[in-house]
């Protein structure tokens, strides 16, 4: 049983990480992001009142994030561990977050902390490209699709998020800066922080990445 936080900037690679992680642990990826274009698209009022702070590129309020993650980690296939991807974000998630898994008997093992200049998240921001069946993400010179606009795993069409725009990736770095950097230091003090150079390629990133976790000692495909 391993819970992990990954935390980082937006476009850092923490999705692109998780992705790989949770196929290796193998363990469910949550995205807090993931879930709320899902509501989005599902039309549902969750969704409605998160994009009106998406498309700003400032963070859902905690009192309707918190209650959807909590939502989630009590899922079945939550039940031996979790990989967080986008949660928490603020001091008040990270909070929620540590009485949730309490009350489960667990604890947040560890945060690989994805680590990436303010210019190489623009980068990897403004060529990212997502699969609107299956949410693959590529990047159109770092991991290119093989077939033009066409996911490699499903075939279905590729797409830029609404909130890749120029003014809202900047908002979104700034919001990162001022809310979630804070939780660096918070985990650090906590003895689980783990610091990822993510300037590195994806599969020398995931390289070190499974190396902290299996020096953690947990059984199974570590
Ligand atoms: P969310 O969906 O979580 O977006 P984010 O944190 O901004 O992160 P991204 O998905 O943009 O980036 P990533 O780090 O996952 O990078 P990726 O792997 O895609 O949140 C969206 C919005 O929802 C927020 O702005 C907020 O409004 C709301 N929200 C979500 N969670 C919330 C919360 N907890 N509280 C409140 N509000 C919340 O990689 C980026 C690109 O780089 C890709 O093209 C990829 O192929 C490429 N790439 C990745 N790694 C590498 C590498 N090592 N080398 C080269 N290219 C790479």
């Amino acid at each position: 049983m391993v819970d992990i936080v990954l935390l980082g900037a937006p476009g850092a690679g923490k999705g692109t990480q998780a992705e790989l992680l949770a196929q290796w642990l193998p363990l469910p990826r949550v995205s807090s992001g993931d879930l709320f274009r899902a509501a989005i698209a599902a039309g549902t009022a969750l969704g409605l009142r998160a994009k009106e702070y998406i498309d700003r590129g400032e963070l859902v309020p905690d009192e309707v994030t918190i209650g959807m993650v909590a939502e989630r980690l009590a899922q079945p296939d939550c039940a031996q561990g979790v990989i967080l991807d986008g949660f928490p974000r603020t001091a008040g998630q990270a909070e929620a977050l540590a009485e949730v898994l309490a009350r489960m008997g667990r604890k947040v093992d560890i945060v690989p902390y994805v680590c990436v200049s303010p210019e190489t998240l623009l980068r990897r921001l403004a060529g990212r490209w997502t699969c609107e069946q299956c949410g693959t993400v590529y990047h159109e010179a770092y991991s290119p699709e093989k077939a033009k606009g066409l996911c490699d795993a499903c075939g279905g069409k590729l797409y830029q998020r609404p909130d890749d725009t120029p003014e809202t990736q900047k908002r979104r770095i700034e919001v990162y800066f001022a809310q979630t950097a804070p939780l660096i230091q918070y985990f650090k003090d906590r003895g689980i922080l783990v610091e990822l150079d993510g300037e590195q390629d994806i599969a020398t990133v995931q390289r070190v990445l499974r190396q902290a976790i299996r020096a953690l000692g947990l059984t199974g495909p570590c």
